[in-house]
């Protein structure tokens, strides 16, 4: 250094002085890291005084090295102490922005549930698809012809009244609101090859007011087989895998005479459950029989190659009995809070 700085007591204490206040007003790290270069570094003024030692007398040179060298032993320690402090400081900052609130309530949007009914129709389908039958569907309006004329429902047969079915206008085009899932026997006969095996999941349409035990949109599911050599035992031992799988393995059925257009015999069929609540008990659970000849003539089939059976039943009144709800209005009226309850099982 060309021109050192003399040493003298006030000139060291100056710079430590300087140094100490510069660290101590650093307010963070980067601040420090100049302040540091200002004051402790190379060209820094007690660099400099140290360089001056050189040009220090002799004799003097052991005091003012000594002075020196503690002066610039404080800056470092003042730096050092500040710098610890700054790190601690930046890190509780760091921290306090990070913090998770874990008991705060999360924005979350509550998940919706599929309904009871699609999961138990597709319980039912996956049954029947497992002993390998078919699903099949068909039109919720539907021809009056598949709804009724083709299951050999009579000209003047009750339930084609105003009062029980939905008729849609113009009415000279013969539209109704299907009463039953029966018409996708026909569509069904009609389209395949036999044998025939298929099952019909869907809704139905009929003209009762709401209440715990009507809805006018509700469920049913069909079933048909046609095949060579079919009779009342594989009908009744089909029920009664169905039943099993959904009411447990003691369920039972019974078959009780009955009258259907468009079976022949028919029959009403209960189911027996052991967990039913208010204990075991015979329940009317659905329509069935072996299929009328003249429903098979319909879908010109031969009588006498091949005969068949068909059952249905009501989804909802299903889901009632097995789960034990009370009031069909909980099953229509289409609050998630209800479909949580049986969360992806039925
Ligand atoms: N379709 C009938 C009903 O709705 C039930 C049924 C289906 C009966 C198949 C016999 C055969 O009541």
């Amino acid at each position: 250094m060309s021109d050192p700085t003399p040493i003298t007591e006030q000139s060291v204490e100056d710079a430590v002085e300087a140094a100490l206040r510069a660290a101590a007003e650093a307010q963070d790290s980067a601040q420090l890291k100049a302040a540091r270069a200002a004051h402790a570094a190379e060209a820094s003024p007690i660099a400099k005084l140290n360089a001056s030692l050189r040009s220090v007398p002799n004799e003097q040179k052991a005091a003012f090295g000594k002075l020196v060298g503690q002066a610039r032993g404080r800056i470092n320690q003042a730096f050092s102490a500040r710098e610890a402090e700054l790190v601690e400081a930046e890190e509780r900052a760091r921290l306090a922005a990070e913090a998770v609130d874990v008991t705060a309530i999360a924005p979350r949007r509550a998940a919706g549930a599929r309904h009871p009914l699609s999961l138990l129709m597709e319980r039912a389908a996956d049954l029947f698809v497992g002993m390998g039958w078919e699903v099949a569907e068909g039109p919720e309006l539907e021809n009056e012809w598949f709804n009724f004329d083709a299951l050999n429902f009579d000209e003047d047969h009750p339930a084609r009244a105003m009062q029980d079915t939905f008729f849609v206008d113009p009415v000279e085009r013969h539209l109704v609101m299907r009463t039953h899932t029966s018409p996708v026997q026909i569509r069904s006969l009609l389209d395949r090859e036999l044998p025939v095996y298929v099952v019909a999941p869907g809704r139905t349409f009929r003209t009762d007011e709401l209440d715990a035990t009507h809805t006018p949109v509700f469920h049913q599911i069909e079933g048909i087989a046609i095949d060579r050599g079919l009779t009342m035992a594989h009908l009744k031992g089909t029920l009664e895998h169905f039943a099993r799988s959904l009411f447990g393995d003691e369920a039972k059925i019974r078959l009780r005479p009955n009258f259907f257009p468009f079976t022949e015999p028919s029959a009403e069929m209960d189911v027996w459950a052991p967990n039913a609540k208010g204990g075991a008990r015979w329940i009317e659970w659905g329509g069935c029989g072996m299929v009328n000849p003249n429903v098979l003539r319909s879908a010109g089939i031969d009588p006498d190659e091949y005969q068949g059976f068909a059952f249905g039943m009501g989804i909802e009144r299903t889901l009632m009995f097995r789960n034990n709800l009370t009031d069909m209005r909980d099953i229509v009226e289409g609050d998630v809070r209800f479909s949580h309850q049986f969360g992806m099982v039925v």
